[in-house]
């Protein structure tokens, strides 16, 4: 999402004729988005502002000025203390505020600014369509905000105090852009939210509208030929949502569905409001409903009270699923939440063991899904000039990196290749048709 972000904060700014560049030497703002989900991502902007100050040193030297800005929920949740620690930071607005960027451009040349309200109106109302010809740099996949926030307060998540509560965006509003993006060249399209699938937006006047039906919506837009959706949460995987998995050619068979533990006394500990059984139970109905669905995920290792036998029963639960790639991470104590007041808080040294061990399995399946892709026919999206001379790149329904042989004409199109040979990150393919 913070992508995303990212991106609407250069499409408002674009309106004040501003454009981006890659070269940080040249940039008279420089904004960095930043992530509080664990505390090494958090960590990483108070290094990142040393060597921007490094930066803004040279430039003054050259007689030019820059303005600094820290947003994203770093911002949100530490601003004060980021203005305390860092002299340099001239701005700092959290992800509700972005949408008042110029306003507060132009404060923050004058004063030091912090705004991160949750202010009453919708942020989304006031920011522009991207420009077209942002829209065709971004290139061919996009993503698309459908809902913000999270009411489910799991108890090591500091989302749900960062970003807000749940918030749908209305549905006419989503295809507009969906619209916009596909008339500029993208053909897929992941539809974004913290709890993405317990979108309830409004639809023609006031009209309930749920994820499931959404995406029929979206399904129609001519020349948009993928959709997927991220992050969900198995306690809001409707039997319409499910459903839609059957029914929508252009929903791609692949899920990303986490669990976090496999551990029903770690689960309940998490307040994930599930149960491990619960979620087998999705998967297999997600399974019935098409069978070449495949799994991701995300798991926490060395919760608090994570035992040994817990963290077997995590490891259980991997093997039965039979993930096709996964994110996994230590349990960090995030400020504020729940978890991070627990007692039986897990030894570093076995947080870290327990990581790679579970990291071990999660890796092994991933390379298994891929070879299992060895001989098959596949459709693939070609979006780029590959690593090698002759070679073009593209992105199988299941995300996969694919190399081939092909002419650069194909870029843009979604032609059907034959795997050839798997690792771990990449296929190698020939192209069929
Ligand atoms: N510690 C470790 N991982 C976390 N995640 C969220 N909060 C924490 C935390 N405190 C992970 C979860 C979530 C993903 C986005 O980040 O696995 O699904
Ligand atoms: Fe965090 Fe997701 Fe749980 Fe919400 S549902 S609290 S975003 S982990």
């Amino acid at each position: 999402m913070n992508v995303y972000d990212s991106n609407r904060m250069v499409d408002i700014l674009s309106e004040d004729g501003y454009e981006n560049t890659d070269k940080l030497e040249q940039a008279d703002i420089i904004l960095l988005n930043t992530c509080h989900i664990r505390e090494k991502a958090s960590e990483k902007i108070f290094s990142e502002l040393g060597r921007l100050r490094e930066i803004s040193k040279e430039r003054k030297n050259k007689g030019l000025n820059t303005l600094i800005g820290v947003a994203g929920c770093v911002a949100q949740a530490e601003g004060e203390e980021i203005m305390a620690r860092a002299p340099i930071v001239d701005l700092i607005f959290g992800p509700q505020t972005y949408h008042k960027l110029p306003q507060l451009i132009k404060r923050a040349k004058g004063e030091r600014v912090i705004d991160i309200d949750f202010p009453p109106e919708d942020k989304f109302d006031y920011l522009p369509a991207a420009k077209p010809n942002n829209i065709v740099a971004r290139g061919l996949t996009s993503f698309l905000t459908v809902q913000e926030g999270c009411d489910k307060f799991c108890s090591f998540c500091v989302v749900p105090y960062t970003r807000g509560s749940e918030v749908s965006r209305p549905a006419e509003k989503i295809i507009a852009e969906a619209k916009l993006l596909v008339s500029n060249g993208v053909k897929e399209i992941t539809l974004l939210g913290q709890n993405v699938n317990a979108y309830n937006g409004t639809i023609r006047g006031g009209k309930r509208i749920n994820l499931a039906q959404l995406l029929f919506e979206l399904a129609k837009i001519d020349g948009l030929e993928r959709l997927r959706y991220t992050t969900s949460h198995p306690n809001d995987m409707s039997d319409d949502l499910i459903g839609a998995h059957k029914d929508i050619d252009k929903l791609m068979p692949y899920l990303h569905l986490p669990i976090q533990s496999g551990s029903n006394k770690i689960l309940k500990k998490m307040n994930r409001k599930h149960t491990k059984e619960q979620y087998l139970q999705i998967i297999e109905r997600l399974r019935k409903a098409r069978s070449d669905i495949a799994i991701s995920g995300d798991f926490i290792v060395g919760f608090p009270g994570e035992s040994e036998e817990d963290f077997t029963d995590t490891l259980e639960l991997i093997k039965q699923v039979n993930y096709a790639s996964a994110f996994s991470f230590k349990y960090s104590p995030r400020p504020g939440t729940p978890g991070a007041q627990m007692k039986e808080q897990v030894p570093e040294k076995l947080r870290a063991e327990r990581l790679s061990k579970l990291q071990a399995i999660l890796n092994e399946q991933q390379l298994n899904f891929n070879r299992a892709m060895i001989g098959k026919i596949m459709p693939i999206l070609f979006d780029k000039i590959g690593k090698e001379k002759g070679q073009i790149g593209g992105r199988s329904p299941y995300l996969q990196a694919v190399h081939l042989e092909a002419p650069k004409e194909l870029i843009g199109t979604i032609g059907e290749v034959k795997i050839i040979a798997a690792e771990k990150n990449s296929l190698k393919a020939e192209l069929v048709k």
